[in-house]
Order: structure tokens, then C-alpha cells, then sequence
């Protein structure tokens, strides 16, 4: 119980990474608000909290947007009593399934408004949280901010430039953000994932099996445990709850003296 009766506040709640990261919180004793653009999957994970014992409030948010990401920060905080942990987690790959598969997403088939979308989502979606969180945790003068960046942003790839810029941007704006908040007793750190077999995990691997000259033919769960095979130490994909386990140490008091770091959660795909 390292984060008893804490509050915390996770974007991208309803699924992947989002529930387990809340489910991971709440085992530690934190209540939990679970924000997401889809509703009802942020409900599903809200009651799942509750059925632990802890508070939860499902917020149906868009991080895309300014006003969104203030009005669920401040109904957190009304309705939760308050917010000590803020996890920026909603994101999107870049790619859709309906994209043409002869067209690898290499830079010149990125479209403007791919790069708008991610960008929009993964970098400017963290950047307003953390922003319209900053001032209750002046005030509160503690806090802790964990932004999910990923080992793409560490390590790019000849394809999904704009998702790999993004996360790069995630680390930089995590170190920007630790160095003005630290005087007020708050930690900012992100963690990056390697790979994990969500929706976006497979949605990738699905993507790959059609577009990319090295996987093409092979099915989406061949093209997952080549890229494991081929990329991870450990041989074997991180889950949902070691990315969950990271963020509940950088949540806890064990780790007060982090700041400013991205902790790579990956088995091994990326030494630095
Ligand atoms: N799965 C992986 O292998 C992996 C690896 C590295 C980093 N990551 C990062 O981890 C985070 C979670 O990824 P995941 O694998 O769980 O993905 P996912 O697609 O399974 O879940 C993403 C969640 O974010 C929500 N979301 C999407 N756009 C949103 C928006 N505009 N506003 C609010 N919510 C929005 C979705 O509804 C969904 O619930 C992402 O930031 C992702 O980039 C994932």
C-alpha cells in the first residue's frame, strides 16, 4: 500500500497500458480518476477500481484540447478530494488500419495531417495536462508527474517518424518540466515502453505484416515475436503491469529523489 488514499488522474485510461497503470495505482491503495476519449471504456476501468475499494470517477477527455484537459483535472480534484499523481498516457501510433499497405509510413508518406495527429495527441497532449496540473501542485507544494514517452522516442526507426519525434519531444518537456517543479517538491519523470502487445502493440505488427519489406507476408503475431526475437535482451515483451509497476515506484515516496528522468522499461531493446 505505497500510495494510500493518494489520488491519481490517468489520460488514456480505458485500455492498454492506461488500465493497467490505473489498476496498478489502485492495488497500491491510490483512488483513481480514469480519464479517455472513450467513455465507456474509461467507465468499464472505473468500476474495476471500485470494485478494489478505491474511489474512481471516469472523465471522457480529449487531450488534443486545452479546456478538456483543465475541467477533468478540476473535476478530479473536486470530486476525488484532490490530485497527487498525474500519469500522461493517452496516445496514438500514427497509422490506421484502413491506410494504403503498399505505402510503408516512411517520412514522405507521412501526411500533414498524420503529423498533426500525433503530435496533437502524444506531445501537446502532455504538455496541457502537465500545464493545467502545475498550479494545484505549486500550491499543494508535492505532486508527482509521470509522463509515458516510449523506447521510440530513444531509438528511432525508418518508419513512424512523427510517433518517434513525438516521444523524443515527450523526454525533453519531461526534463523541462522536472527542472521548474523540483523547488516545489514535485517529481516529473516519464517512463519509456518497449514493446507490449496492446491495441497499439498489435495494430503496429498488423501495419508492419502489410507494409514493411522484411515482415510482409508473415501474420501480425509472427511479425510481434520477431520484433521481441530480434530487439529485446530479454526475448520475451514487457506487459501492460511492468509499465504499471515503473509508474507506481515513480509515483511513491521511494522514489523522491528522481527528477527529470525517463526510466526504460523495455527488456533490454535500448542501453543509455
Ligand atoms: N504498446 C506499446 O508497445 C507501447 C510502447 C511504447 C509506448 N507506448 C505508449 O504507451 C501509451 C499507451 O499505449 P497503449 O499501447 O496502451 O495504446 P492503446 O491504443 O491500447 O491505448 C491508448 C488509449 O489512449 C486513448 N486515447 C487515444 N487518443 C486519445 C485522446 N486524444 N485523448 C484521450 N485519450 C486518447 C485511447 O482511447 C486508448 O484508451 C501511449 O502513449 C503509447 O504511445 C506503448
Amino acid at each position: 500500500m505505497r500510495l494510500k488514499d493518494r489520488v491519481a488522474l490517468v489520460t488514456g485510461g480505458g485500455g492498454g497500458l492506461g488500465e493497467a497503470i490505473s489498476l496498478c495505482l489502485a492495488k497500491e491503495g491510490a483512488h483513481v480518476a480514469v480519464s479517455d476519449l472513450r467513455i465507456d471504456a474509461a467507465e468499464k476501468v472505473a468500476s474495476l477500481v471500485r470494485g478494489m475499494g478505491r474511489k474512481s470517477i471516469a472523465l471522457q477527455t480529449d487531450v488534443r484540447f486545452a479546456d478538456q484537459c483543465r475541467d477533468s483535472i478540476a473535476t478530479a480534484i473536486r470530486e476525488m478530494g484532490g490530485l497527487d499523481i498525474l500519469v500522461c498516457n493517452a496516445g496514438v501510433g500514427g497509422y490506421s488500419p484502413d491506410r494504403d499497405p503498399d505505402k510503408l509510413l516512411t517520412i514522405e508518406n507521412i501526411t500533414d495531417e498524420d503529423w498533426d495527429m500525433v503530435i496533437d495527441v502524444n506531445l501537446k497532449g502532455v504538455f496541457l495536462c502537465n500545464r493545467e496540473a502545475i498550479p494545484h501542485f505549486k500550491k499543494q507544494r508535492s505532486g508527482k508527474i509521470i509522463n509515458i514517452s516510449s523506447i521510440g522516442g530513444r531509438m528511432p526507426l525508418d518508419f513512424l517518424a512523427h510517433y518517434d519525434a513525438s516521444k523524443a519531444g515527450v523526454i525533453t518537456l519531461t526534463q523541462a518540466v522536472a527542472m521548474h517543479m523540483a523547488r516545489y517538491n514535485v517529481n516529473v519523470n516519464s517512463v519509456c515502453p518497449g514493446l507490449i502487445k496492446t491495441d497499439m502493440g498489435a495494430g503496429m505488427a498488423e501495419l508492419l505484416s502489410k507494409s514493411h519489406p522484411v515482415f510482409r507476408g508473415m501474420t501480425p503475431d509472427q511479425v510481434f515475436s520477431t520484433l521481441v526475437k530480434n530487439s529485446v535482451r530479454k526475448r520475451t515483451p514487457q506487459t501492460a503491469e511492468d509499465i504499471g509497476n515503473a509508474v507506481v515506484f515513480l509515483a511513491s515516496d521511494e522514489a523522491k529523489e528522481i527528477v527529470g528522468q525517463s526510466v526504460n522499461v523495455c527488456g533490454g531493446m535500448y542501453f543509455s
